[in-house]
């Protein structure tokens, strides 16, 4: 086959991947567990053609150049080396939320491409080889290819690490709330901010500590524990952010309004309501929350000042391959 399609929802970390042990193949320093969020999505749509002499980008209809081109083709060459082939690819992807701002949209960008761009070479992957390719092009990418909530799992920097699903996107109805605030495309992006972690000292110290945090986020989504899992989730997210503002240069994604959100989710969950915050590397807000509380959250979210748009996901399923879509 030469052509396929798939598409592949982005994940929000509950725990953190931040920084490498091996940057080139992106395998993490630490493991980390994140949802799928179902609502949003990345499709694309994956053609190999010999008459092409460069591979193509269409990325929202607008032709992709630069540096957005150049990893596209980087990790299609990973595709043609496993399928020893060399001839070149249009890529076609579409988002339906915006990019680069907190949302993770390369993860489903590069699982769907994982899976449109392994199936038009002709390869029969398994989830794991999808996980581990997906991974290749964002790490985070290969917790989008499994369903649900997923942990990617890191012992001695294997490079055959990849994610697994821990459980089904029916297991919890969690909902996420993704307070706005800005939607420009960030100014440092994580490829970048991965390269600077090391440069932190608290970095070794997140890092090392990161089984425990893991095991309690696995425990409490399992266990349907919410408190736990809010505590975990804020304290993974406050640590991560630590290392980026304590790098050296120092990242600081958070804008006032960022703050203002964290400060009032805290002061909701006080008063009873089952909400916490985490934020990934950008200044929009994830607020998970139990389905019971989710309409009163959206409500008071929408009402904080300098929040532009809330956008709600659920907990989705894995990538999948598309069959309706067909080449031009
Ligand atoms: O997959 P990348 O290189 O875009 O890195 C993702 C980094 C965070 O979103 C900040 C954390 C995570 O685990 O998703």
């Amino acid at each position: 086959m030469q052509f396929a399609a798939a598409h592949a929802h982005p994940n929000i970390a509950f725990i953190k991947y931040w920084g490498n042990c091996e940057a080139e193949a992106r395998i993490a320093a630490n493991g980390s567990i994140s949802m799928n969020l179902a609502g949003l999505y990345s499709r694309t749509s994956v053609e190999f053609d010999s008459a092409l002499r460069v591979d193509e980008l269409v990325l929202q209809d607008e032709p992709g150049k630069g540096d957005t081109l150049e990893r596209v083709s980087a990790f299609l060459d990973i595709v043609r080396q496993l399928s020893n082939t060399n001839t070149h690819a249009r890529v076609e992807s579409e988002n339906n939320f915006p990019m680069g701002a907190g949302i993770a949209s390369s993860a489903s960008a590069f699982a769907a491409l994982a899976v449109a761009a392994s199936h038009a070479a002709g390869l029969d992957l398994t989830e794991k080889q999808l996980s581990q390719l997906a991974r290749q092009g964002s790490g985070s990418a290969c917790r989008s290819i499994p369903s649900g909530f997923v942990e990617w799992q890191i012992s001695e920097c294997e490079a055959d690490s990849a994610a697994v699903s821990i459980a089904p996107p029916e297991h919890w109805p969690l909902v996420d709330h993704i307070a706005i605030v800005n939607q420009e495309h960030k100014l440092v992006g994580s490829t970048a901010g991965h390269d600077l972690a090391h440069t932190s000292i608290l970095q070794n110290s997140r890092v090392a500590d990161a089984p425990r945090r893991l095991e309690i986020c696995r425990r409490a989504i399992l266990q349907r524990d919410f408190e736990s899992l809010a505590e975990i989730i804020e304290l993974d997210c406050n640590l991560m952010h630590a290392v980026m503002m304590t790098s050296n240069p120092r990242l600081l994604y958070w804008e006032p309004t960022t703050l203002a959100v964290m400060e009032r989710v805290k002061a909701w969950r006080a008063e009873g309501f089952l909400a916490a915050y985490t934020i990934d590397a950008g200044p929009n807000v994830h607020v998970i929350c139990e389905a019971s509380h989710q309409a009163l959250i959206k409500e008071r979210l929408g009402g904080i000042f300098g929040v532009a748009q809330v956008i709600t996901a659920h907990p989705g399923g894995g990538a999948e391959l598309l069959s309706e879509m067909s080449p031009n």
